[in-house]
C-alpha cells in the first residue's frame, strides 16, 4: 500500500460522507470521520473554482486531495484533473488520476442548504426548479401517492386495465418515486419500505444496496439514468475504508449493506443543515451480518447502467475501476479454502439472518460468477488489469465447473448419491465430499420431478444442503453459471412444482421450510423465521424480476408472465408486502412491511421486461465460448471419469 494511502486510512477512518461543497474559495474544510463512534474532524484544504448553484449558491469544483506526511494537500497538477463537479448534486469523482491518487479523493464534504424535514425517513424533495430531478418528476402522470394512500382503491380487476392503462403499474410507479431518497438534492436511492402502518422502522428507512437493484433497473428501463449513476457513485464513496466493528475491520472493498441520509444541523450554524451519508457495513445490522452480496450487486448494476444508458464513461472512470478492483481483490483473496466457491458466513446475502446458509451458498456463488463476468467486461485494458483478468478467468472456469458438477441434482443424480460409496480415500473418488446417502431428505423424493432439476443450496465436506433456494437458481440461469440444459431443467422444475414455489404469490424464497428440531437448531429458534415465514419458506414478490429475467433469457417468457398474473391478483390490494407466509403464500407475512420498495420495483421490472424482452440483455451474462471450451477440457479431466495427473492451466 502506498504511503499516502496508508496515511489516509489512518487519518480517515470511516467517513461521514457529504459532498465537499462550500461557499468560499480555497477554504479549509473539515471532514467528519467516525472512529470508535466518536466523530472527529479532519481539516482538509480544498480549492473551489466556481459557485453558481442557483438556489444555494454552492456550485463548485472540488479537486483531488492527497496526503503526504500526514498532511492533506491540494493537488497541484490541476491539468490532470477532471473536476468532481459537486454542484451539491453529484458525487463526480476524479479521473485522470493515478489509482493511488484517486483513492484519496473519496472524501465527502458538506453542503449547506435550508433545513428540510425528512418525510418518513426520506429527505424531503428539494425545491426542484432548475434541477434534473424536477424534470424527472414532471414526466410523471397524475398525483404522487404518499405512503401508498391511493393503493387501496378499486378492485384488482378494475385496476388491471382501466382504459388501456395498467393502473397497478401506475400505482407502483408513484410508490416507487415516493420512496426516493435525496442527498444534497440528488436522487441517490430508494428506501427499503415506506410503511405508514408500521411503528417499528428498524432500518427499513435506509437505502439497502440489494434492495435498490430492482429500483435501479426499473429506472434504467424507463430511461431515467441519473438516480442509478448517483447511487453508483455515492455507494462507491462509502466502500469500506476502515474499522467499524469492535475494533475489527471488514475487508477493504466491502460495500455497505445499506446507508442512510441524515439531515443534521450544520456545525456552528443553527439556521442550516447538512446531509450526511451514513453507511452500515453490518455493524449495526441485526446479527451483525456481513453484506457480501452488496459489492457483487454493485458491479452487476454498474454494467446494466452502461448497457442501458450507453454511457460507458462511468465504468471507465478511474475511481470506478478502482472500486471494481477492490471488490475483486476482496473476493479473490487467497484463504484456506479448497473450493473455488466463495466462503461466507451465515446471512451474507438476501437471507440476512441465521438460516444455515454459511459456507458456500448458491446465491453468493451465482452473484459472484455474474460479477466476475461483468467485471471482466468492464475492466479497462491496461497493464495493471492483466493479472486481474487472468485471475478472473481462472476463477470463472473453476467456479462454473464446481457448481455445474457438484451442486446439480436431478433424478439421475439423486439416484447416484443414493448408491454412493463413502469413505473413499483417493484422488479418483466419485463421492469426493464424502456425502452419506442417508442425507437425502424424504421430502426430496417427492419434490424432484422426473423432468427437471436444480442446483442445491450449499455444498461442504460431508454436507449437501438439498434445499431449493430460488434466487441462487434464478441467477445461475441469468449469469450462465448453469448450463443451458440445466437452466431449462430449473425452469421445468419451477413449472412442475408451481404449487409449491408460486401457489398464491410468487416466489418462495426457499423450499422446503425448516421445521421442528431442525428449525430450532439451524435458526436458533428464530421466531421471525418460523416454518413457511420470512426467509424460512416465505414468498417474496421481489423475486418476480429475477424469475422474469431468467425466463426471458431461456426464451420462455410465458412462465414469468404467468407468475406476474398471479401477483397482480392481490399484490396491490395487499399493499405491496415484503413477503407472504404459509405453504401456499396465503397470508401477508406476520412481520412483513407494507409498501416494500423492492416488491414494488420487482413487479415493475418484470412488467417492463415482459413488454420489451430484449431489454433483459443488459442483465444477462451470455455463455462465454472460451469458458465453455475450457470447461469441457475440465470435464474430460474430471476424476469421476479419469484422473489426469498433469496439472492444467486455463488461461484465456
Ligand atoms: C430484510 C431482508 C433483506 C433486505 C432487508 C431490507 O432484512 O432479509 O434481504 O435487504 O430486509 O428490505
Amino acid at each position: 500500500m502506498a504511503t499516502s494511502e496508508a496515511i489516509l486510512q489512518v487519518l480517515l477512518p470511516r467517513l461521514h460522507h457529504s459532498d465537499l461543497c462550500t461557499n468560499s474559495l480555497n477554504s479549509v474544510h473539515t471532514i467528519k470521520a467516525n472512529v470508535n463512534n466518536r466523530r472527529i474532524k479532519i481539516p482538509v484544504s480544498m480549492q473551489v473554482h466556481s459557485c453558481s448553484r442557483k438556489s444555494q449558491n454552492c456550485r463548485r469544483r472540488v479537486y483531488a486531495l492527497w496526503s503526504r506526511d500526514s498532511v492533506f494537500h491540494e493537488k497541484t497538477d490541476v491539468g490532470r484533473l477532471e473536476s468532481m463537479g459537486c454542484q451539491c448534486q453529484q458525487a463526480e469523482g476524479v479521473s485522470g488520476l493515478t489509482t493511488e491518487d484517486q483513492n484519496e479523493t473519496r472524501f465527502k464534504g458538506k453542503t449547506r442548504r435550508p433545513t428540510s424535514n425528512p418525510i418518513n425517513g426520506t429527505s424531503s424533495a428539494p425545491s426542484i426548479e432548475g434541477y434534473e430531478v424536477g424534470q424527472q418528476l414532471k414526466h410523471e402522470k397524475g398525483d404522487h401517492v404518499r405512503n401508498g394512500k391511493a393503493a387501496a382503491a378499486g378492485t384488482t380487476k378494475d385496476k388491471l386495465d382501466r382504459g388501456g392503462v395498467n393502473v397497478i403499474e401506475d400505482e407502483a410507479w408513484n410508490l416507487l418515486r415516493n420512496s426516493i431518497v435525496y442527498y444534497c438534492n440528488n436522487q441517490v436511492g430508494t428506501i427499503a419500505a415506506n410503511d405508514p402502518s408500521s411503528n417499528s422502522i428498524l432500518n427499513y428507512d435506509q437505502v439497502f444496496i440489494r434492495d435498490f437493484i430492482p429500483s435501479g433497473i426499473a429506472f434504467l428501463l424507463k430511461g431515467e439514468y441519473d438516480i442509478v449513476r448517483n447511487f453508483i457513485l455515492h455507494t462507491l464513496q462509502l466502500q469500506s475504508w476502515e474499522k467499524t466493528m469492535d475494533c475489527y475491520s471488514p475487508g477493504q472493498g466491502l460495500m455497505p449493506a445499506s446507508f442512510k441520509v441524515r439531515t443534521v444541523p450544520l456545525d456552528g450554524d443553527d439556521s442550516a443543515t447538512e446531509d450526511v451519508l451514513d453507511p452500515d457495513f453490518g455493524e449495526a445490522a441485526i446479527g451483525r451480518v456481513a453484506p457480501v452480496d452488496s459489492g457483487l450487486w454493485w458491479i452487476i448494476l454498474l454494467r446494466a447502467y452502461g448497457k442501458c444508458s450507453g454511457d460507458l464513461s462511468l465504468q471507465e472512470r478511474i475511481d470506478v475501476q478502482t472500486g471494481i478492483k477492490m471488490i475483486l481483490k476482496l473476493c479473490l483473496a487467497d484463504g484456506f479454502d479448497m473450493f473455488p466457491t466463495l466462503l461466507v458466513t451465515d446471512g451474507s446475502c438476501m437471507i440476512d439472518r441465521r438460516m444455515g446458509i454459511h459456507g458456500h451458498p448458491l446465491e453468493i456463488q451465482a452473484l459472484f460468477y455474474s460479477a466476475l463476468l461483468s467485471a471482466r467486461e468492464m475492466l479497462a485494458p491496461e497493464d495493471a488489469s492483466a493479472d486481474h483478468i487472468q485471475a478472473l478467468n481462472n476463477r470463472l472456469i473453476a467456479l462454473s465447473f464446481h457448481v455445474r458438477e457438484y451442486y446439480w441434482i436431478d433424478m439421475r443424480k439423486i439416484n447416484e448419491i443414493y448408491r454412493y460409496k463413502t469413505e473413499e480415500y483417493s484422488y479418483d473418488a466419485v463421492n469426493k465430499f464424502n456425502i452419506y446417502p442417508d442425507q437425502i431428505p424424504s421430502w426430496l423424493v417427492e419434490f424432484m420431478p422426473s423432468k427437471g432439476g436444480y442446483l442445491i443450496g450449499n455444498l461442504q465436506p460431508a454436507h449437501m444442503d438439498f434445499r431449493f433456494f430460488s434466487l441462487g437458481n434464478l441467477w445461475s440461469i441469468v449469469s450462465s453459471l448453469a448450463t443451458v440444459d440445466q437452466s431449462h431443467a430449473i425452469l421445468d422444475l419451477i413449472e412442475a412444482k408451481w404449487d409449491e414455489l408460486v401457489a398464491d404469490m410468487p416466489f418462495k424464497i426457499c423450499y422446503p421450510a425448516l421445521q421442528g428440531q431442525e428449525w430450532q437448531i439451524i435458526t436458533g429458534s428464530d421466531p421471525k423465521n418460523t416454518p413457511w415465514s420470512y426467509h424460512n419458506g416465505g414468498s417474496w414478490p421481489t423475486l418476480l424480476w429475477q424469475l422474469t429475467v431468467a425466463c426471458i433469457k431461456m426464451n420462455r417468457p410465458e412462465v414469468g408472465l404467468k407468475a406476474v398474473e398471479v401477483a397482480e391478483r392481490r399484490i396491490s390490494q395487499d399493499k405491496w408486502p415484503e413477503y407472504y407466509d404459509t405453504k401456499r403464500a396465503r397470508f401477508i407475512g406476520k412481520q412483513a412491511r407494507l409498501y416494500q420498495t423492492w416488491s414494488i420495483a420487482g413487479y415493475l421490472v418484470a412488467k417492463l421486461l415482459l413488454a420489451n424482452p430484449s431489454a433483459a440483455k443488459s442483465l444477462v451474462n451470455e455463455e462465454d465460448s472460451e469458458l465453455v471450451n475450457a470447461f469441457s477440457s475440465m470435464i474430460s479431466a474430471n476424476p469421476r471419469r479419469k484422473r489426469v495427473r498433469r496439472r492444467q492451466s486455463f488461461i484465456i
